[in-house]
């Protein structure tokens, strides 16, 4: 199945200039960035999209940190591209990240850890309704 899922380069990958190696990782694999914008993160918006961390004990270091900076908000198009761009990013956690995954090279912390990506398809077009009103969404 064809797919969208969004990616968020998080502050963290913008301010360290690390935004075309990312990009690089999914695009290697053979899937199509479809739209794309740096934006800074409202507190409105950082809250409706991790409204499902609300109450947990790293909510507000979350909160804090995805609008601290500008982000990069991606749509990546492709088969299968949920799971596969979960795999390429790897798990959450730094230490917990397969080798040759984003988070493996590139992430410093849980919170800091440079990528978002949606869980399903259901999320993506959540997600996309979200951050990119502005683009069709069917
Ligand atoms: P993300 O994929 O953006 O979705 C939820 C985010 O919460 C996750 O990446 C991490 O950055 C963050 N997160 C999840 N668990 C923890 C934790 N235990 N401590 C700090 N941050 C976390």
């Amino acid at each position: 199945m064809i797919e969208k899922s969004v990616v968020l380069i998080k502050p963290d990958g913008v301010e360290r200039n690390i935004i075309g190696n990312i990009l690089s990782c999914y695009e290697d694999n053979g899937l199509k960035i479809v739209a794309l914008k740096l934006m800074k993160a409202t507190r409105e918006i950082a809250e409706k999209h991790y409204s499902q961390h609300k109450g947990k004990d790293f909510y507000e270091e979350l909160i804090t940190f995805i609008t601290r900076n500008p982000l990069c908000a991606v749509i990546i198009q492709g088969e299968d591209a949920v799971a596969r761009i979960r795999s390429i990013n790897g798990a959450t956690s730094p230490t917990d990240a397969a080798e040759g995954t984003i988070r493996h090279r590139y992430a410093r912390s849980k919170t800091e850890n440079c990528v978002h990506a949606s869980d399903t398809v259901e999320s993506a077009k959540e997600e996309i309704a979200l951050w990119f009103p502005e683009v069709e969404n069917n």
